[in-house]
């Protein structure tokens, strides 16, 4: 049960916490079952990666058309959307090159109201093409035509750099008319409908790819980006030669892995809880990405909620006696869990939140409370290590060493603000790859600033080309006038 030496329980156990223990074990995955569900995650990642297995795969594999990571000669001024998160954000970024930074200039929060989330797409987009129509105008940026890197974190195809199809929502969004469409389309869409700026180039990006490009200007061993935020996935520098849907056998290339969508086939049901099951059924998109909702921040409020009721109801918790509040969907936030776990004010914090959402408790409660998050907090950052191991084991067996020293880009609030989920994630990797050495590296603003990187270094690419194919032309006609 993860702390040792500071866990409350060991020093007067008791038998309601016996009893509130056993609904807590199959929440406790040893290091052999993150093993076996590595194995059958990379197995899962091979069937998404094939031409002809891909159609049938729970974890989808997405090429990014991403083919290399920043050489830290990128340069200029873009705009940024961030679509996906907590927030929709619009930020201006320069990407310098004599000091290798990306700084952000500027950048706006816009809300995204609940019943634009649901609403239509035409009604998003046009939400979105306002508030950069705001950001512009704040910043004097109207007339001039930037290119602009999007950051948009929902399963897409993308079919070029500025050509990606939404496969589904994720996340809480269901708007209608979205899913199978070209996503930048409907963003040019919505601002020529208005009329009053333009855009330049575009660059799709998911928000693990723009963290680890944004990473990856200040590390150039950064060739994986993680996300555990609202949802969770990971993307991670492939060989084209094992990418099969894409022509080439030459270098590398980014594969966005949507790993949520782990167990959506029914792989992970011996792992999954009474509880888990019940989140995902009234979940807005009951079947799909099984794997994030054991994992991210959207969901880990729910569960802690849920086994709270049950052991409410089985009379091991408030004496048997719920609240109204307690009852209700959604009004346990994953917030709490990281406020209940800090080291200091932990245990103050519980007795807060329980009293806050009307219950009455004692100082047994308060342990078990903290004890619940625990387990549902460990459980989502060993579920992540068994994943994320995976990758780092594909990563140097692709590459045939025998040790691989590499960096993750990581970003997401649970990450980021849970006080021990990081610690967790890391020594459990720890195990699992034990022949990898990981550097983790927070990303600042990633998804934002990366955005514009991936513009940065398409604009770089293309320059290079274009110069090679003057280059190749130049020749020609020197070998036609010989
Ligand atoms: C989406 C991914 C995204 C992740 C983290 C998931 O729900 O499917 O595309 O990267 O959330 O934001």
């Amino acid at each position: 049960f993860g702390r040792k030496c500071d866990s409350p329980l060991q020093r007067t156990p008791n038998k309601q916490e016996v009893k509130v223990k056993k609904y807590l074990k199959p929440f406790l995955l040893s290091q052999e079952k993150l093993q076996e569900i590595s194995a059958r995650l990379k197995k899962n990642m091979i069937q998404g990666l094939g031409k002809h297995t891909h159609h049938k795969a729970p974890v989808k594999m997405l090429p990014t058309f991403v083919r290399a990571t920043p050489d830290g000669t990128e340069k200029g001024d873009f705009l940024a959307l961030d679509l996906g998160g907590t927030n929709f954000r619009v930020l201006y970024v320069r990407v310098m090159e004599e000091e290798q930074k990306v700084l952000k200039m500027d950048s706006q929060i816009c809300a995204i109201p609940q019943d634009i989330m649901r609403g239509t797409g035409e009604q998003l987009f046009d939400h979105i093409a306002a508030c950069l129509a705001d950001f512009l105008d704040s910043q004097n940026l109207k007339g001039q035509t930037l290119p602009l890197g999007f950051t948009f974190s929902f399963p897409c195809e993308q079919i070029e750099i500025d050509k990606s199809i939404l496969i589904h929502w994720t996340k809480g969004f269901s708007c209608s008319e979205v899913e199978g469409k070209d996503v930048v389309k409907l963003l040019r869409d919505a601002i020529h409908r208005r009329a009053d700026y333009d855009i330049g180039s575009v660059a799709m990006v998911n928000d693990t790819v723009g963290t680890m490009m944004s990473c990856g200007y200040k590390d150039q061993s950064c060739e994986i980006g993680m996300i555990i935020g609202t949802g969770t996935n990971a993307c991670y520098m492939e060989e084209m030669k094992n990418v099969k849907r894409v022509e080439g056998e030459d270098g590398r290339m980014c594969i966005n892995t949507e790993w949520g969508g782990f167990g959506d086939d029914g792989s992970l049901e011996d792992i999954q809880t009474q509880f888990d099951v019940v989140v995902d059924k009234t979940s807005i998109n009951p079947g799909i990405h099984i794997f994030e909702k054991m994992i991210s921040g959207m969901y880990l409020g729910e569960i802690v909620r849920l086994l709270l009721v049950k052991l409410t109801e089985d009379k091991l918790l408030f004496k048997g006696k719920t609240s109204e509040a307690l009852l209700t969907p959604g009004r346990f936030e994953t917030r709490f869990i990281s406020e209940i776990e800090e080291q200091d004010r932990g245990l103050k914090n519980c007795q807060n939140i329980l009293t806050e959402l009307g219950l009455k408790w004692d100082s047994v409660d308060v342990r078990l409370v903290r004890l619940v998050c625990d387990t549902v907090s460990i459980r989502s950052a060993h579920l992540c290590a068994a994943a994320l191991a995976t990758i780092v084991n594909r990563i140097r067996e692709n590459r045939g060493l025998d040790y691989l020293k590499t960096t993750v880009g990581v970003d997401g609030t649970v990450y980021r603000k849970h006080p021990n989920f990081s610690d967790k994630l890391q020594a459990m990797v720890h195990r699992l790859a034990p022949n990898c050495s990981i550097t983790f590296l927070v990303s600042e603003d990633g998804s934002g600033k990366g955005a514009a990187m991936v513009t940065a270094v398409a604009q770089r690419q293309a320059l290079s080309h274009l110069l090679e194919d003057s280059d190749s032309d130049r020749k020609e006609d020197e070998e036609e006038d010989k």
